[in-house]
């Protein structure tokens, strides 16, 4: 893949039908779980459409070296067999990119008496906070160590204990940190958020047979997990709206395009940016709906759309598109009037630090945008006639989000580092190949 790009504006429009490639989250979940069920049980799991992005190859080349066998049917579909997991690894233990890999690996892999590993990862990686599930780990009796809360984590496994945890922040990598070290704890592990973040984890363990149970009280949003016998059946992954999320927005930016896309995954827990789409009037249509191991499914259609509106932001949807800030702020420098995004800090913890990334990029295009500690305003609708010189700071949803933005731009726009799409979306380029329209 090219790693620099130089993009002119695109005078065609967007038509056609695009299938979304498998959703990040739930392959990772997939992989981790799969082979948790497959060791408890000796029965082989398969899965259907995983994700070929880096960061969950990331987390097969882990459970690999811990013993985990996968054979592979197809290019997406795999067989797993965990009978001979989880040993110690020679080596540490390399996640690359992905914060998902380090943080809910760690929760199962402290839980496993006697199991030492150290984790690595990238320069973006090595930035990230890892307090938060140290934290909680910590608090069940977990050994783990690391660069003043920073990776490398050092983690030594032992029996754990459950505890009764209320995370501070809305973080699904937490609270499945938690949850899968729960699997293995003496007790019931109940953890709380104020927030509710992606429930996969959930919804994947209920999906085979797990103790697990959830709802919402005057404390927040609870999970509670015990130690579970499961259920082995295949599991199968939806196509993931935080891909899709780069071509719903095209769509709806870019004069006379109407896409169809296949196969995305509308878990409500990930669908806050259908209802950014609802505030500013674009036009999309849910179709098809239907239940794949338990995650509902759709295929999106989304039309250009004349009159963007603004729109405003806050509270409990952030969790909901945390992920897709970075393009729904490309919506927004479209939208004519003010758009806000608030209560989003923890946007500065992703892969970069995207309110300054995105405001320090935006502001290159000419597009104005006011930088707070927990968002940032736009005031969009002026149209955009830079030449741009852009880096990704290793971020693949800064990448993409750019790509969008400059097919308006007319100027022309340089892309520095755009490989780093591979972590989730290797298929990117291809996909917009197939739909744009000359
Ligand atoms: C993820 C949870 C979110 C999200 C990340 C993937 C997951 O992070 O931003 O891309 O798979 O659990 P947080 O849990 O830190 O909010």
């Amino acid at each position: 893949m090219e790693d620099v790009l130089k993009i002119k504006k695109f005078k065609g429009y967007l038509s056609g039908e695009i299938t979304i490639p498998p959703d990040k989250s739930i392959s990772h979940r997939s992989l981790i779980i799969a082979s948790i069920v497959s060791k408890q049980t000796g029965n082989k799991i398969r899965i259907k459409n995983l994700s070929l992005g880096k960061d969950c190859v990331a987390t097969l080349e882990i459970l690999k070296k811990t013993g985990v066998s996968f054979e592979y049917l197809s290019e997406r579909e795999l067989i797993v067999d965990a009978k001979k997991a989880f040993c110690s690894p020679d080596n540490f233990l390399d996640c690359g990119n992905s914060g998902t890999s380090a943080r809910l690996l760690s929760g199962l892999f402290s839980s496993i008496d006697g199991f030492k590993c150290t984790f690595v990862g990238d320069k973006s990686l090595e930035k990230r906070p890892m307090a938060r599930i140290i934290k909680p780990l910590s608090l069940m009796g977990a050994s783990i160590t690391s660069n003043a809360d920073k990776m490398p984590l050092n983690i030594e496994g032992r029996q754990l204990k459950a505890i009764t945890y209320e995370s501070p922040i809305a973080s699904a990598q937490v609270k499945s940190a938690i949850l899968l070290a729960g699997l293995n704890a003496c007790g019931k592990t109940i953890v709380y958020e104020p927030y509710l973040s992606r429930n996969h984890t959930e919804i994947m363990l209920e999906y085979l047979g797990a103790k697990i149970k959830f709802g919402k009280s005057e404390a927040g949003f609870w999970t509670s997990i015990e130690k579970s016998s499961f259920l082995s059946k295949t599991i199968e992954i939806a196509g993931d709206i935080s891909s899709a999320a780069f071509f719903m927005v095209a769509a709806a930016i870019i004069p006379n395009s109407k896409i169809l896309i296949k196969n995305v995954g509308i878990n409500p827990t990930r669908v806050g940016i259908l209802k950014v789409f609802d505030q500013a009037g674009v036009n999309y249509f849910i179709l098809n709906k239907r239940i794949i191991s338990n995650e509902t499914v759709a295929d999106i259609e989304v039309c250009y759309t004349e009159n963007i509106k603004p729109f405003k932001i806050s509270g409990d949807i952030i969790p909901e598109l945390i992920d897709e800030i970075p393009v729904i702020a490309v919506l927004a420098a479209v939208a004519k009037g003010k758009s806000c995004v608030e209560d989003a800090f923890d946007l500065r913890n992703k892969e970069s630090d995207r309110i300054s990334t995105i405001v320090e990029s935006f502001k290159k295009f000419g597009i104005k945008i006011e930088e707070k500690e927990d968002g940032f305003i736009i005031f969009g609708g002026e149209i955009i006639e830079k030449d741009v010189f852009l880096k990704t700071h290793l971020d693949h949803r800064l990448a993409m989000s750019y790509y969008v933005l400059s097919m308006l731009n007319k100027g022309s726009t340089v892309i520095d580092g755009f490989s780093c799409v591979e972590t989730s979306f290797p298929e990117f380029a291809d996909l917009m190949k197939q739909i744009k329209q000359f």
